[in-house]
């Protein structure tokens, strides 16, 4: 038997009561959502094993594979992908672990006129759209339809823009029109089909990455107010009432592309922020488990250059470290799930300060060769890492910070370190002591 200390930790939560009316907002709730990444826009490096029965293996992207293929027959193997990637069952699970939010992430694309014949997307993909939006509507769930791959490509080398490409082309006049004219299509599909009643926000743009100041000034000045403006302008034209409209988003000014509302001085009407919280990709936090509860707990995920750009929603985010792979951070350990499911419930907490969260993704496969559920949120279910039931995450606020199988034999002195720390920072510490055999 032996004493091993568990640090309670409670976050502070601030029950904000939101003050404007909110459309199709959940009304009770932050909200507590799943992308569903790989399904219009799929990423290689996310779902290898589903990419490779689709027929792309060793193709980079949604483009590439297609050009290998040949149109008609990638249009059939992407058929086949969209109904099998997340079916019903997967709408009917997000709902029983009481999330009540899915991010749908869209390539242009998906509105086929807009797509050139020298560029290579597949064909097909709307009614697949429409099914999955009357599921998560019948289930109940609220939808934001995400731009998330824009024509030209708004970031240069990655997947997730359907190409990769050297230069991200989308920050042009040509490219710029050609997605307001999928926004405003998506409008209008929003308003006049009933299959879409539980859309209650459109990103114009997800993760842009413009190169030189003159495309980030065109993307502030230009871009978003336009992409705002056009959106309203079918909104009008429809004659829908001001109460309801659409939510707007844009990625918030964390992003470090500038403040998305620069335009506009304060945020228009029925706008929306998205931030993206990857502690994977943030060397400004030590790659230890102490240091990410420690950051996790005292984050305020709206505060500094996010401070003017409320509601806030973290748009995407994952129970993915630095340095996945040492020792510290290994999955297989035998502390992995308990140690993970902290984390989980810490960072749930720093994105309830704001308006709520969406974890990226729903569903993965073979990541590196193994199943990560770091980036899958069903698959950390059925692992055991985030409880099946999100109200038990919203009040697990224990982060074990040692245990008697601590593969770190410096915790235990560091523990001390971070009882202090957390006490100098005013922050309420409870030290409870369980027995383990
Ligand atoms: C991860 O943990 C497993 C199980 O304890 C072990 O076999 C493996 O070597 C570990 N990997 C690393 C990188 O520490």
């Amino acid at each position: 038997m032996k004493n091993i200390s568990l640090f309670v930790c409670l976050c502070l939560t601030l029950l904000s009561v939101v003050s404007v009316t909110w459309a199709w907002l959940p009304s009770q709730n932050p909200i507590r959502g799943v992308n569903l990444g790989g399904l219009f826009v799929s990423e290689q490096w996310m779902m290898n094993d589903q990419w490779n029965s689709i027929g792309c293996g060793g193709r980079n992207d949604e483009w590439e594979c297609v050009q290998a293929l040949g149109q008609g027959k990638a249009d059939a193997a992407f058929q086949q992908h969209w109904s099998t990637w997340i079916t019903q069952a997967d709408i009917t699970e997000i709902a029983s672990y009481g999330l009540n939010t899915v991010r749908i992430p869209l390539g242009f694309w998906m509105k086929e006129d807009l797509v050139r014949s020298d560029e290579h997307f597949p064909r097909g993909g709307f009614p697949y759209l429409e099914q999955i939006c009357r599921w998560a509507r019948d289930a109940g769930l609220y939808i934001i339809l995400d731009l998330h791959a824009g024509p030209g490509g708004q970031d240069k080398n990655e997947q997730f823009t359907g190409h990769s490409v050297n230069y991200p082309n989308f920050f042009r006049s040509d490219n710029y029109e050609r997605a307001y004219e999928f926004l405003e299509w998506l409008t209008e599909t929003r308003h006049t089909n009933k299959n879409f009643a539980n859309v209650g926000a459109i990103e114009v743009m997800n993760e842009p990455r413009p190169e030189t100041d003159i495309e980030k000034k065109s993307l502030l000045d230009k871009y978003n107010p336009t992409a705002y403006d056009r959106i309203r302008a079918v909104e009008d034209r429809l004659g829908i009432t001001q109460n309801n409209q659409l939510h707007i988003q844009f990625m918030g000014s964390r992003w470090g592309e500038g403040n998305p509302i620069q335009h506009w001085g304060s945020a228009p009407y029925f706008s929306l922020f998205d931030d993206h919280k990857y502690l994977h990709w943030d060397n400004g936090v030590p790659a230890t488990r102490r240091d990410y509860l420690t950051h996790s707990c005292y984050d305020n995920v709206g505060a500094g250059s996010n401070s003017g750009n409320k509601p806030l929603i973290v748009g995407e985010w994952s129970l993915s470290p630095r340095d996945g792979d040492n020792a510290a951070f290994n999955i297989s350990a035998s502390d992995a799930v308990s140690w993970y499911g902290q984390w989980f419930a810490a960072q749930l907490r720093d994105y309830e300060k704001q308006r709520g969260w969406v974890f990226w993704s729903w569903k993965t496969n073979w990541i590196g060769g193994r199943n990560d559920w770091r980036w899958g949120y069903q698959q950390a279910v059925r692992a055991g890492v985030i409880p099946k039931s999100i109200d038990d995450a919203v009040a697990m606020n224990v982060k074990r910070v040692s245990t008697p199988h601590s593969p770190f034999p410096d915790e235990d002195s560091g523990d001390r370190d971070l009882q202090q720390t957390l006490e100098q920072e005013g922050g309420t510490l409870v030290t409870v002591t369980v027995q383990d055999s």
